[in-house]
């Protein structure tokens, strides 16, 4: 790395090109840029397809098909039309709100499952007459729920970290059991929740007390619901890298399954999110100087923002980059390496687009672009309003390879919409 400016390209090393490993070097990047301007997330279905058929074939390799249940959750990445290729992968999706549901029943959806953390009565009871499983966290919940519907299936959420995460915790499931049996009862479902962004190892280590659970508590139940959690490598470059080893752990399931004598017709649930929707998606992002060169730093100026997806920066979260040039072929830091901080467009120290500093090519300036890989969960559904930037536009590319508009750019006042042209008195 280079300390300034006038140290660049004294030693020539080149850097492995990155665009052909990712879907985006098979898009038409330059006319998106043109039609739709940046800030842009841009998602691939073929990738979404892709990413669920590698998990269906694990399941299938471990003779677990029949059993396994995908249910991904929408708050990760909460546009129906990133998501209209699970209608036909018989993929449903996990809500926690009532409005997620009225959104995506316009768009055709009608496989759910419901996981809300702890909520009121009411919202119990308007989920108590929907035909979707309703994963209750608390005791107390559970039997609000029974008196509002003394029919429906009964599925509780558990949190095995103790973490203050909505769920029945572990001391309290004698207590269940007992609720239950008073009610002439039986589970139809647990969900274990056990964090996220574990290893194929430690989510392996997690079965032996799943099935415990089962055994020990709940041998009647229909279904165990393994929640999220899978990990995903975000500093990996290739795919077969950054994703979960689903084929190890489906054969260490159903070896421990066979184990605790589970029966053929319980069914397993996943919810995972990022493996799924991760590497589906990029932000494109226009590159606005030359390097600005601070003693001993440089920053990079995009039209970016912390804001756009804030989780990537206080989770520290290391997102792949790619420089491209104004004709959108790669710019490649040979020779020319500095090591840069991404900055966004807000005044604040702390915009940054990202947490680290990346290695970066020192000729890249305005009407070059930036491509932030890996934001397809967790990114843009989370943009905030703060600082006043206006959220990015979003695109989808089908199967076909055909680019759509699905988001619109907030325009410049985007953040006063709401606000009325004249202020209005309430009155009794
Ligand atoms: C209940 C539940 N299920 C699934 C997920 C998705 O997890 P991941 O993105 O790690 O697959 C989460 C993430 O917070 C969650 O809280």
């Amino acid at each position: 790395m280079h300390d300034t400016l006038a140290d660049i390209s004294r030693e020539a090393h080149v850097s492995p090109s990155r665009l052909p490993e990712s879907w985006i070097s098979k898009l038409d990047l330059k006319l998106i840029a043109d039609r739709v301007g940046t800030p842009v997330f841009i998602y691939s279905e073929g990738q979404i397809v892709k990413n669920v058929k590698r998990i269906k074939d694990a399941a299938s390799a471990a003779g677990i098909d029949k059993r396994v249940e995908l249910f991904v959750p929408f708050f990760p990445n909460s546009n129906p039309h990133i998501l209209t290729a699970f209608q036909k992968l018989d993929v449903g999706l996990l809500l926690q709100l009532r409005s997620e549901y009225k959104i995506l029943s316009r768009h055709g959806f009608d496989k759910f499952i419901i996981s809300p953390g702890h909520v009121s009565d009411d919202e119990i009871s308007f989920w108590a007459d929907k035909p979707y499983p309703l994963f209750l966290s608390s005791i107390d919940e559970v039997s609000h729920f029974i008196s509002a519907n003394p029919k429906a299936p009964i599925s509780v959420r558990l949190d095995s970290l103790g973490s203050g995460k909505p769920g029945i915790k572990y001391n309290q499931l004698s207590k269940l059991v007992d609720l239950l049996k008073s009610k002439k009862r039986t589970l139809d479902c647990f969900e274990l929740y056990c964090g996220s962004g574990n290893s194929c190892d430690d989510m392996i280590g997690i079965l032996e007390q799943v099935f415990m659970i089962f055994k020990t508590y709940f041998p009647e139940a229909n279904a165990i619901n393994f929640a999220g959690g899978y990990g995903f490598v975000y500093e990996e470059w290739k795919e077969s890298e950054k994703h979960f080893e689903w084929s190890k752990y489906f054969n260490k399931l159903r070896e421990v399954a066979d184990r605790y004598e589970v029966p053929q017709h319980v069914k397993f649930l996943f919810e995972p999110a990022r493996d799924i929707l991760g590497d589906a998606g990029v932000l494109l992002l226009s590159v606005m100087r030359k390097p600005i060169e601070n003693p001993g730093a440089y920053q990079i100026l995009t039209n970016g923002s912390r804001v756009l997806m804030p989780s990537a920066q206080y989770k520290e979260r290391h997102h792949n980059v790619i420089f491209l040039d104004s004709s959108m072929a790669e710019l490649k830091p040979n020779g020319n390496a500095i090591n840069a901080a991404l900055r966004g467009r807000g005044i604040l120290r702390h915009d940054y687009v990202l947490h680290d500093r990346y290695e970066a090519p020192g000729n890249v300036g305005p009407d070059d672009y930036m491509v932030i890989l890996d934001v397809g969960a967790y990114c843009a559904t989370q943009k905030m309003e703060f600082l006043n930037i206006p959220p990015a536009a979003e695109v989808i590319v089908d199967e076909a390879g055909t680019p759509y508009l699905i988001t619109s750019h907030g325009e410049e006042l985007d953040k006063w919409r709401y606000l009325l042209p004249e202020r209005k008195q309430l009155e009794s």
